[in-house]
């Protein structure tokens, strides 16, 4: 059965201290509200409404999905308010699943038991039970322990506050009783608010059935609040994104110090020292080995490669067997083909390099195409940018840079071609030729040595 979804995003989120909407703080690089989109839109959703308060241009800006209805709630009174600002778009005869916008680690597979749950009756809820269910609405059950109501913390007795299973705010209904319940909402409680909580009373007292699914783990319920919650739901995503690298074949020199913003696929046998940081998507073959403190964003790495400490990758593509790093800076647009060596203080940008060729030592090769097996000397400058435009050099299979070099583009450096240590190389070097162009050595016999005056 089709379902639509809303997610209550409206809130201010004081605690934050930020100017920037709660909900479009980051976790796992992703913003939050966006990882609770993405997370639905593999269910399959009809539609996802999404109810916003502040920062609504910069959420527009920043958060994007496939039907997703935005739904403007210019004052936040209450979580039932919020929900009553996308009744118009919700249709009577699908469920409509509430989720809460701040809590951005909840897992298809939980939403999918609370869908399952909805199935075999009219109101289903995610509940937990904490061991300090401070501040949070608690699960109210009668003496056949059916769910009867929930109490907000600020609204129990005594009584029920020692209750400690509690909502997580995600719940389940169909949308014709949704809003027919909503209509009948009222804010006469202690925070004068309208609350959704209030549905499960009514849906109670004309003889719904209630029911509550669970998550696996708590965690995936939390809300955000401040950066204090923040940083323990990142640290709680990335200790499960490094279980699913090692899962698929990646020993971690430890699993608490590696973070994850994006997607990372893993062949075998693949190893990752500690610090790393990968961003976007990143694919690494079988036998890929990283040192440590390399952060590699956008990339490919084939089988075999060793990326040693202190390298980092930008939208690059590196073939089989490549040794790259350490203190390497690979920018956009470079191409590593097999074998094919990066050192030290090397930093390539819109470059290939060709199968076995070798940049071994304190290079910048910019705008370049460097052929097989080439050898490209200490120090060598592609000098590519004139101030206005940039230009290209073009290196021959197998052609030897002496270290120190000036290669001013646009040039061209033939195949088997030789440029002496120390050139600034200006015109084209033609196959196998040796190109040497620097000041001529002269040497001045019995030199005098400047004396210290007295
Ligand atoms: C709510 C629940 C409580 C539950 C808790 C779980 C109600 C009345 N209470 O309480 O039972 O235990 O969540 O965290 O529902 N929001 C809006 N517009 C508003 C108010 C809130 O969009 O006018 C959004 C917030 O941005 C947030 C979510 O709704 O994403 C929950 O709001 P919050 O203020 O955190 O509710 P709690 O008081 O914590
Ligand atoms: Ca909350």
């Amino acid at each position: 059965m089709s379902f639509s979804v809303v997610v209550l995003a409206a809130g201010k989120g004081t605690r934050m201290k930020s100017a920037l909407p709660k909900v479009l703080h980051k976790v796992g690089g992703v913003p939050m509200v966006q990882r609770i989109i993405n997370t639905v839109e593999t269910m399959q959703a009809s539609a996802v409404h999404l109810v916003y308060g502040h920062g609504g241009d910069l959420l527009k800006q920043q958060i994007h999905g496939n039907n997703l209805n935005w739904c403007l709630q210019a004052e936040q009174l209450g979580t039932g308010h919020a929900v009553q600002q996308a009744a118009d778009a919700i249709t009577d005869n699908e469920d409509v699943l509430i989720l809460v916008g701040d809590a951005p680690l909840i897992r298809q597979q939980t939403l999918e038991r609370l869908v399952a749950v909805k199935q075999q009756c009219d109101l289903a809820l995610l509940t937990v039970k904490l061991d300090d269910p401070t501040g949070m609405g608690r699960i109210i059950r009668g003496d056949d322990n059916n769910i009867t109501a929930i109490v907000e913390h600020k609204d129990a007795t005594d009584a029920q506050r020692k209750i400690n299973e509690i909502n997580t705010g995600m719940m389940m209904m169909n949308g014709a009783d949704l809003k027919h319940w909503l209509k009948s909402l009222s804010n006469d409680n202690a925070q004068g608010e309208y609350y959704l909580t209030d549905v499960i009373a009514m849906a109670a007292s004309q003889g719904k059935t209630i029911q509550a699914a669970h998550p696996d783990e708590v965690v995936e319920t939390e809300g955000v609040n401040n950066r204090i919650h923040l940083a323990k739901l990142e640290r709680a995503l990335q200790r499960w994104q490094a279980d699913e690298l090692m899962t698929g074949g990646a020993t971690l020199a430890d699993p608490a110090r590696i973070d994850v913003r994006g997607n990372v696929t893993t062949g075998n046998d693949v190893f990752i020292d500690i610090n790393c940081v990968f961003e976007g998507k990143v694919t690494l073959g079988n036998n890929v080995h990283i040192g440590p403190n390399c952060v590699l964003k956008d990339c490919h790495i084939a089988d075999n490669t060793t990326i040693e400490a202190q390298t980092l990758i930008d939208d690059a593509q590196v073939g089989e067997a490549c040794t790259i790093g350490p203190f390497a800076r690979l920018r956009p647009g470079s191409v590593m083909h097999k074998k094919a060596k990066v050192g030290n203080f090397v930093e390539m940008k819109k470059s290939t390099l060709g199968e076995g060729a070798k940049a071994n030592h304190l290079t910048y090769l910019g705008d370049a195409d460097i052929g097989p097996n080439a050898n490209i000397g200490a120090g060598t400058i592609t000098c590519n940018y004139d101030g206005v435009n940039k230009s290209k050099t073009v290196i021959g299979e197998n052609a030897f840079i002496g270290s120190n070099s000036a290669l001013v583009a646009p040039v061209e450096i033939g195949k088997d071609a030789t440029v002496g240590a120390g050139s600034v190389v200006t015109n084209k070097v033609e196959n196998g030729a040796l190109a040497i162009g620097r000041a001529k050595q002269r040497n001045i016999s019995n030199w005098q040595r400047p004396q210290k005056k007295s």
